[in-house]
């Protein structure tokens, strides 16, 4: 059993993998940090380009298809190397600072809809803090690890917003978080993760997103309003009923300030009453866009089911797999949330 090679190109860094170790465990095991969030082959933020090498699976991820596979990415959370590899760890995206532990106060916490908390948390003045549209943050619960949640406020701020769904029963989402006070210290680590716009990519773009997989969408679209150069933008979002639809008023409203933006609502329970779209929001994008798929870069957020539906489905309509970006929310459906 042999000891691979493994280089970063986008960096140069390089470490040795063990045969019984995934990619992700070599590098942290020798302090190469390399993006990941569930560490379980669910959320596709540790997925990375094998330039040269092959890679194997014990268990063939969830979050990766088989098109990717074959077309060289590779999950590095479950990918075991076969050979010396070199590997793209992230695409052109634009810089953010690295990520920190700080202790943040909070600002606000308020009922956003009727399952989704709005929490605030304030940088203190001298941070400098710059995360990239679409990153998330690490919450650290004492004596019970971290959680995760995506921020949902555009960069460059000094208040930072997430939304986070109640899981019943959940220590921090249902507990710790609803007794939380403006003033309270809080402490993350934050930036994390490579998720976000890709503004090298200049096509049409379409986002399929689902519950609050919309955070990190409006963070990035609200770095997009009243840019020109935006590209037009189709945002579909699923939710079971219309009352999980927290952010319908404020989403329409983008309308005005871009210059071509459509959004389509879609709920899998709707009511007898709802006159939008019903199903999947996979679905309703497929029926919509068949043939123009090609042409789209396509961001999915929010739930790992819809993502590893909507993936090979996107795909054998043409879309192109070097423009499908995803943030898988498995940190957000834990039962110990
Ligand atoms: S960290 Fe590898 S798929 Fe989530």
């Amino acid at each position: 059993m042999m000891v691979h090679q493994i280089r970063v190109a986008d960096t140069g860094e390089r470490f040795e993998a063990e045969p019984d170790e995934t990619v992700l465990e070599a590098a942290l095991r020798q302090q190469i940090q390399l993006p990941h969030a569930c560490t379980l082959g669910g959320c596709g933020t540790c997925r990375v380009k094998i330039n040269q090498g092959a890679v194997t699976y014990r268990e063939f991820p969830t979050g990766l298809t088989e098109e990717e596979h074959a077309a060289g990415y590779a999950l590095a959370c479950q990918a075991v190397a076969t050979s010396d590899l070199d590997l793209t760890q992230s695409r052109r995206l634009a810089p953010c600072s690295p990520s920190s532990r700080q202790t943040l106060a909070v600002k606000s916490v308020r009922p956003l809809g009727h399952d989704v908390t709005h929490l605030v948390l304030e940088l203190p003045e001298a941070t400098g803090l710059i995360f990239r549209a679409g990153q998330y943050a690490n919450v650290l619960v004492p004596g019970a690890g971290h959680r995760s949640f995506s921020m949902a406020s555009k960069p460059h701020a000094r208040l930072i917003d997430f939304h986070i769904r109640q899981i019943n029963g959940g220590q921090f989402t249902s507990g710790i978080l609803q007794q939380l006070r403006p003033g309270d210290p809080i402490e993350v680590e934050l930036p994390l993760g490579n998720f976000g716009y890709h503004e090298d990519d200049y096509r049409p773009i379409l986002i399929l997103a689902t519950g609050t997989g919309v955070a990190p969408i409006k963070s990035m679209i609200e770095s997009l309003l009243d840019d020109a150069d935006c590209p037009p933008m189709t945002l579909y979002w699923g939710a079971r009923t219309r009352q999980d639809l927290y952010l319908h008023d404020e989403i329409a409203s983008w309308a005005t300030r871009l210059s071509e933006f459509r959004y389509v609502p879609v709920l899998s329970r709707a009511d007898s009453d709802w006159e939008g779209r019903r199903g999947y929001v996979q679905d309703a994008a497929l029926q919509d866009l068949g043939d123009e798929l090609a042409e789209h870069a396509i961001y999915l957020c929010g739930s790992p089911d819809m993502i590893a539906q909507a993936k090979p489905s996107l795909l054998a309509r043409q879309a192109s797999i070097h423009h499908i970006y995803t943030e898988g929310f498995t940190h957000q459906s834990r039962p110990s949330s």
